[in-house]
This record gives structure tokens, C-alpha cells and sequence, in this order.
């Protein structure tokens, strides 16, 4: 399989590439991206050396470099990872993310029409089901009620992406994975932010009642999930990838304080962020029955893996909190 992948320097892009190569799951893989403030070659430097392996740095809005990029490669598939990716920011400026995730998904699906590629996968998420009340769970056919300037613009890139199928007869699947965790993920989401403030004994910032739940997906079993969906399963159809682990934000951040050996007390309540979904909750069967995947990483231990990883990488969250991490952090935290 020869594979070109967008936003391959993010957290889930860059792991997929590093288990992709490690499981020789791909004889070439390709891997497209920006270098926005979520990418980072660091994250790719176990790799960087591999023959199988390319970097291209590019905006997959410029359909004209993508076309000449896969008339060179000659891809089997293409895996659509590149997105703007966190809630907060799409409130702070929304722009970007119609920009990169509605017409940068638009880019890709045209330069992979152009090109006549067989196989499309677009990385999505459960946000774009909204908050989902108990005692629901949502299946691929639960409407679409996305909240958040993100969700929505996820929503609306997923919606291109099947119009392909159904229009242009392209081969594209879309998964729809729930919250991710794991190592190198940047800490502006929950987890490694939490972890990183912890470590340093730094106040935690709870938004609102910390009462919202999220199921909690280990970064690798997205990975394998998305290799699945893209060998096995079918072309126009939707497949939700999750962890099965529902959790209030509280009780996750009491475990990361727990095992960092930090009080309580370094919890904050902060101003709830706007629109805020109160709660996620997605089934997983359909791709499970479809591919035979099942999510591998129980929650405890994925946590404590990460939290391992950053202990052991200070310097890396070093780096990637210095310059334009401190103007967003302040941003988003200090008039709360
Ligand atoms: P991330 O923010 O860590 O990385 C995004 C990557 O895309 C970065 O390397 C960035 O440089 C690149 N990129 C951004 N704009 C680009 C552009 N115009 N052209 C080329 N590259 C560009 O994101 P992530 O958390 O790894 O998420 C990857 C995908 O998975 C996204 O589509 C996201 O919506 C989806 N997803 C994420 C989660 C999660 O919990 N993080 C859950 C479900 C789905
Ligand atoms: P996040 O990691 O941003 O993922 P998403 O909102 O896309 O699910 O946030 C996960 C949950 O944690 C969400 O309910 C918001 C909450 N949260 C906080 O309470 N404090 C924070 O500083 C952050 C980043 C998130």
C-alpha cells in the first residue's frame, strides 16, 4: 500500500505514521503538512530516517500542490488527517477552521477526484453528533447537531466527503472517533494540559461543573481503527471509533492527580466554555462487526502511559509551550 496522509505532524496523524511503518502496515507513506502550530517534526523523529517515508510541507488548501504531489506518489489512498482541531480556539477565531477543515477537506476531495484516486478516508469525530442526553448512545445514523464552530465545521467537511461517494462514485469512508489521548498530544486538550500543569504544580482549570463526560479512545487503538476502516471496511459508509470508556472530566483529572501526587485543591473552577456539549457518548459496533476491531488500551493503562511519557519528555513540553502557547493560554484561561 502506497499512502498519503494530511496532518501526519499532529498527535493522531504522527502516531498513526509511526505505527503504520512499525507494523509495515505501508510500503510508502507520505505525509503532508502545514507545520501549524500542532505540527511538530519532533514528533516524527523516530521515522524521519526511513526510507518508506516522506515529508512534504504544504497546505492541503492548495489543491494544485496536492494534484502534483499525488501525480508524483501515485497513492493508493489518501488518509485526511489535517484539521484545526481544538474547541476553544474555534471560539477564539472560527475563520481557521472553516478555512483548513470545510475548504481544505473540499481541496483534498478535488485534487483526489482529479487524480481519479481509489480510496478516500476523512478522519472525523463524535463531536459532530452534539451533546447526546442519557441514557442515549450514537449510532452512524444519529442526526448531526454539532455545537461548537469545530464540530461544525467537521460536520460540514464530512457531509463533502460522502457527497463524493454518492456524486462522483469515490471510494470514501468517514470515521468519527471520540476523545483521543496519548503521547505528543499538544497541551491546549484536556489530558496533556492537565498532566503538564500538574506536574509543575499548577492550578487545573475546570470548566464549570467538570460534570461533562467524554469517552476516552487510547491514540493508537484511533490508529488501528482507521487502518481498519480503510482496508476493511466499505466504501460511503460512516464508522464511529471509540474507547468505550465514559468519564466526567472531574474523575479523570482527580486520576491524573492521583498519579502525579498532587492535591485536589490545585483543581480550579473556571467560566464554562460557551456551548459547551455536556455529554459524548457513541456506539462502536458497526465498525467492530465490520473489520473485527476492538479497542485494545484499557483507560488506566493508557493514562498512566501518558503521564509517563511526559514526565519523561519535559523538555518536549518545553518547547512546544514556549512562544505562542503562553499568548493562548492567556487568551483563553485569564478572563475566565
Ligand atoms: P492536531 O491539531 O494535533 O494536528 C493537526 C495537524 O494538521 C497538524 O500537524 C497541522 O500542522 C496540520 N494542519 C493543519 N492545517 C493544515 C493545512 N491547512 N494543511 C496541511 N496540514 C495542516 O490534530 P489531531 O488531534 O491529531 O487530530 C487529527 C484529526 O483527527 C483531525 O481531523 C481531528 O478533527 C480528528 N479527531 C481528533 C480527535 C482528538 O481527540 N484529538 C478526536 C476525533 C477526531
Ligand atoms: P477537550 O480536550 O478540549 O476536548 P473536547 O472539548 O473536544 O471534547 O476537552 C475535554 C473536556 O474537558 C471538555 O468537556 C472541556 C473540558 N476542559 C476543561 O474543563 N478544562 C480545560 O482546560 C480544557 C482544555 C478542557
Amino acid at each position: 500500500m502506497r499512502l498519503l496522509i494530511t496532518g501526519g505532524a499532529g498527535f493522531i496523524g504522527s502516531a498513526f505514521v509511526r505505527l503504520a511503518l512499525q507494523e509495515n502496515w505501508v510500503g510508502r507513506l507520505v505525509n503532508l503538512d502545514k507545520l501549524t502550530y500542532a505540527g511538530n517534526l519532533e514528533n516524527l523523529s523516530s521515522v524521519e530516517n526511513d526510507p518508506r517515508y516522506r515529508f512534504v510541507q504544504g497546505d492541503i488548501c492548495d489543491t494544485a500542490q496536492v494534484i502534483a504531489l499525488i501525480e508524483e506518489e501515485k497513492p493508493d489512498a489518501i488518509v485526511h488527517f489535517a484539521a484545526e482541531s481544538h474547541v476553544d480556539r474555534s471560539i477564539l477565531g472560527p475563520a481557521a477552521f472553516v478555512e483548513t477543515n470545510v475548504k481544505g477537506t473540499f481541496s483534498m476531495l478535488e485534487a483526489a477526484r482529479a487524480t481519479r484516486l481509489a480510496r478516500f478516508l476523512h478522519v472525523s469525530t463524535d463531536e459532530v453528533y452534539g451533546s447526546i442526553d442519557e441514557p442515549h448512545d450514537a449510532d452512524e445514523e444519529y442526526p448531526l447537531k454539532a455545537s461548537s464552530p469545530y464540530s461544525a465545521s467537521k460536520a460540514g467537511s464530512d457531509l463533502l466527503a460522502l457527497s463524493y461517494y454518492t456524486t462522483f462514485k469515490m471510494a470514501v469512508t468517514v470515521t468519527r472517533a471520540s476523545n483521543n489521548y496519548g503521547p505528543f498530544q499538544f497541551p491546549e486538550k484536556l489530558i496533556p494540559l492537565m498532566i503538564s500543569n500538574a506536574l509543575e504544580g499548577k492550578p487545573l482549570p475546570i470548566y464549570g461543573d467538570g460534570m461533562q463526560v467524554r469517552d476516552w479512545l487510547f491514540v493508537d487503538d484511533h490508529c488501528r481503527a482507521i487502518w481498519a476502516a480503510l482496508t476493511k471496511g466499505a466504501a460511503g459508509q460512516i464508522y464511529n471509533v471509540g474507547g468505550s470508556r465514559a468519564l466526567p472530566n472531574r474523575a479523570v483529572v482527580e486520576m491524573i492527580l492521583e498519579a502525579v501526587g498532587q492535591p485536589s485543591s490545585l483543581m480550579t473552577t473556571v467560566a464554562d466554555r460557551p456551548g459547551h456539549d455536556r455529554r459524548y457518548a457513541i456506539t462502536t459496533e458497526k465498525l467492530e462487526k465490520a473489520t473485527g476491531w476492538k479497542a485494545l488500551v484499557p483507560f488506566e493503562q493508557g493514562l498512566a502511559e501518558t503521564i509517563q511519557w511526559y514526565r519523561d519528555n519535559t523538555a518536549w513540553i518545553a518547547r512546544v509551550r514556549s512562544g505562542d502557547y503562553q499568548a493562548y493560554y492567556t487568551k483563553n484561561y485569564q478572563s475566565r
